[in-house]
């Protein structure tokens, strides 16, 4: 047996890998939570919320649950060091398995039909060097979205996650996520600046900024702007708590928490500075707001199509932006099932990506044949079951654990948060369950609807 001390374990178990800076872990959390969630489904539904409405809700949504929900999932991830199957395991015991199961099936359906769209984004990066932007995008989308054009460059996207899953969790994960983070944020600032300056632009910025007090207590907007939260988190479905099972047992976890929320929330609010004065500079707001899931795709390759020369390269490098955030985020949406394979068969790291990735690639084909596929996959996965997820979790944190939350969450804790703990135990124990327990009950309604409304055709 090796004599390194991390591999001294007695059973014949290889040690666990662990991120190789502390900066390195961040980088790869704020890469699986800025992502397509930003920016496409962000600025969609945003615009059906009201713009600002929608944006009010938000913020409140990400400080009151979206930090003590990431802290939960990072706490169980840190003090266990396993996937969620078997951390639920061994904090919960068995009862808690099927949760740590429903995290596995959540990734595995959202990536089924993120790559997808991904696969559109990586297309019009491409085409805006080699063709242009189309002159017709309503029909341009059409044709692209779904059919046999969508099923290539999905499997494309597909192949570029699992090459990076498959290397590991420095060499692939966090090194990716090193180069191509800093460069996403980079191209979006560029592009807000440069959105300030187009004709209209204050237009945009009223819709985006100035709420519409009607629209604040809307249950729809409240339920939409909690679910957005958790997608654009990467809440409720186990990610956070894999990437912490790869962190040492001393990090800060409050400190990252606060960090990956403002820089997630961040890259979308930035987003949404270029989306709103490009769409309102081009009279486009009937696009967006008509949102479906092709909006983004329809509205902003249409403007960029009007602006000519510039249009071109601003388009790319949007949707450069655009694909760089979806590769950072799918690498997580598959870590979290190839590494539950991992732990739960003793697979090698490589065969799991592969194969759990090819699985996931061939379920994905239903979404690239068909848009309303895609939006019902969505539907339920994004905005059901990661509601679910998170629900379970902070009840799990709170009530079911084996372990005290308030000692778990000031392991590492700096003095800055020393004290606040407790408050934020309290939040995760009263304030979590129900108000998340009331926004599932709107979510089922809503998910419900577009069940019936799927098959109904
Ligand atoms: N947070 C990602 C985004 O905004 C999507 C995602 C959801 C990734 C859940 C991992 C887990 O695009």
């Amino acid at each position: 047996m090796s004599p390194s001390p991390r591999s001294s374990d007695a059973s014949a178990k290889p040690a666990r890998e662990l991120w190789g800076t502390r900066w390195g872990f961040v980088m790869a959390a704020v890469g699986s939570a800025v992502g397509l969630g930003n920016m496409w489904r962000f600025s969609y539904i945003a615009a059906e919320g009201g713009g600002a409405a929608f944006l009010f809700m938000y913020i409140i949504m990400i400080a009151l649950l979206g930090i003590p929900l990431m802290l939960c999932e990072l706490t169980v991830g840190r003090k266990t060091q396993l996937s969620p199957i078997g951390a639920l395991r061994g904090l919960g015991g068995r009862a808690w398995v099927p949760l740590g199961m429903l995290f596995v099936l959540t990734g595995f359906l959202i990536l089924s039909y993120y790559s997808v769209i991904a696969g559109w984004t990586l297309r019009f990066a491409a085409e805006s060097i080699t063709v242009g932007f189309p002159e017709n995008p309503g029909a341009h989308f059409g044709e692209i979205s779904a059919g046999l054009s969508a099923v290539v460059w999905h499997l494309a996207f597909m192949a570029l996650t699992i090459g990076i899953v498959m290397v590991g969790v420095q060499k692939g994960i966090e090194r990716a996520a090193l180069i191509l983070m800093p460069s996403l944020v980079l191209i979006v600032l560029g592009l807000a600046i440069w959105a300030a300056f187009l004709d209209g632009a204050g237009e945009g910025y009223a819709f985006y900024l100035l709420p519409d007090m009607g629209q604040l207590m809307d249950p729809t907007v409240i339920r939409q702007a909690t679910a957005q939260a958790f997608f654009s988190l990467s809440l409720g479905m186990g990610a956070m708590l894999t990437f912490a099972s790869y962190l040492s047992k001393d990090t800060d976890l409050n400190q990252e928490a606060v960090t990956i929320s403002f820089a997630d929330f961040g890259v979308a609010f930035l987003a949404g500075l270029v989306v709103f004065p490009v769409v309102f500079a081009l009279g486009l707001q009937g696009d967006v707001s008509a949102s479906t899931v092709g909006a983004l795709f329809i509205s902003l390759p249409g403007a960029f199509a009007d602006m000519g020369g510039i249009g071109r390269l601003v388009g790319f490098l949007f949707f450069l932006a655009l694909s760089v955030g979806a590769v950072t985020s799918a690498i997580s949406l598959l870590e979290v099932v190839t590494s539950s394979i991992i732990d739960e068969t003793g697979m090698g790291r490589r065969n799991a990506a592969i194969g759990m990735g090819i699985l996931i690639a061939l379920f994905g084909l239903l979404s690239a044949f068909n848009t309303d596929v895609l939006g019902l996959v969505d539907a339920i996965a994004g905005d059901l079951f990661l509601v679910i997820g998170a629900l379970a979790m902070s009840i799990f944190v709170g009530w079911a654990m084996k372990a005290d939350p308030v000692e778990e969450l000031r392991r590492g804790a700096g003095k800055r948060f020393y004290s606040l703990i407790p408050f934020v135990v309290v939040l995760i124990r009263f304030v979590l369950p129900p108000v998340i327990a009331v926004i599932l009950f709107f979510a089922l309604q809503d998910t419900w609807g577009a069940i019936t409304g799927f098959f109904a055709g």
